[in-house]
């Protein structure tokens, strides 16, 4: 049996990779839930050993310079140097510096949100954070509109972007880009060698677009935030780290699970939507990978870089503490 130790206590960890066993019986939206504050505090401060948030969530300007070589967290033997234009996009200051929420979503990508109707329920959070700049506005009515925070894996670039090929698909980035509104980009640069130039394309394209934007009439409305890009360094060995000392033997954590890490630290309450990495719902009704595309679930096996339903034991017995809310079905 697969566990999580909250308190960090030494109890042997044995790894669960089978799918069975813990995927049913999460309570609907609607059932009775309730925050346990002493838990989440407890959980901030574990994580506190580990990693702050606060500053960790990105790499500042002054922590590094143009030229700088980077060793991927993932793959040390593997380096990138720190261009230009990645060095202009870096804050100065952590964007989530003295900031804190009473409620917080974060919304990972399963096609369990189709038809749940939690759009609003979502929307009403003071914090939202989404994964991989998935879409909205077509998929509102389950999955909201509000984003703070949305995450961006290099390899989204070709996997919704056709690596930029054409001017339609650089176009099809920006408006996405445009969309997000001020709202913090998370560009997990160095995590895994191969994203590098999709980094620097997406780099060179805000950049380029804000000069652009800064001559036409246009500019305010169409005119990047300095701030829209963070680009994250420091912290996510880190965020590993803390999970592995909690027994829960992931390969790599996923987007979705690093987020929650982070939000411990800044958020009062934390609310799940869209974490189901099974191919079959509660009712046994077919579920999409992605709400939005025809992405198959292949993705999640052993040959993929995640351990997907062993993060989903640890986010469901965090669910039955009252560290977090896991919302699985339908929203009231
Ligand atoms: N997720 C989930 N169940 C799914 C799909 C996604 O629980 N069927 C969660 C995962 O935590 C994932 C997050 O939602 O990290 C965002 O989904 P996705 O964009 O698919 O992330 P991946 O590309 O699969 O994983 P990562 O970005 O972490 O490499």
């Amino acid at each position: 049996r697969a566990e999580v130790v909250i308190n960090g206590s030494s109890s042997p960890a044995v790894v669960d990779r089978s799918n069975e066993g813990f995927k049913r019986n999460i309570q609907p939206a609607s059932a009775k839930w309730r925050h346990n504050q002493t838990l989440s505090l407890r959980i901030r401060k574990q994580i506190l050993k580990f990693l702050d948030a606060e500053k960790d969530i990105s790499v500042l300007k002054g922590t590094l310079k143009p030229g700088d070589i980077i060793h991927y967290i993932f793959d040390r033997d593997s380096t990138m140097n720190v261009s230009q234009n990645l060095y202009e996009l870096l804050p100065r200051t952590s964007p989530l510096k003295n900031k804190h929420f009473g409620t917080c979503a974060i919304v990972g990508n399963s096609g369990v949100l189709l038809n749940s109707g939690c759009g609003q329920e979502i929307d009403t959070h003071s914090f939202v954070i989404r994964c991989n700049l998935a879409p909205v506005q077509e998929y509102a009515r389950d999955v909201g509109l509000k984003t703070d925070l949305v995450t961006m894996n290099p390899s989204v670039i070709q996997r919704a972007f056709e690596d930029l090929v054409n001017a339609t698909w650089r176009e099809k980035l920006l408006q996405r880009l445009h969309s997000l509104n001020g709202s913090i980009l998370w560009i997990p640069a160095f995590m895994a060698r191969g994203g590098k130039e999709r980094v620097e394309w997406v780099n060179e394209l805000i950049l380029k677009h804000r000069v652009n934007a800064e001559t036409t009439s246009q500019s305010k409305r169409k005119k990047f935030h300095m701030n829209a890009c963070k680009i994250l360094y420091l912290g996510s060995k880190q965020l590993y780290r803390y999970w592995l000392t909690n027994k829960v033997h992931i390969k790599r954590p996923t987007t979705g699970l690093l987020m929650y890490t982070l939000a411990t630290r800044f958020c009062n309450q934390i609310y799940l939507y869209g974490f189901w990495p099974f191919p079959l719902d509660q009712n046994q009704n077919p579920v999409k990978y992605h709400y939005y595309d025809s992405l198959k679930y292949g993705y999640t096996s052993q040959a993929g870089p995640h351990t997907m339903p062993l993060e989903f034991k640890a986010l469901k017995s965090l669910h039955e503490q009252g560290a977090l809310k896991l919302t699985v079905g339908q929203c009231d």
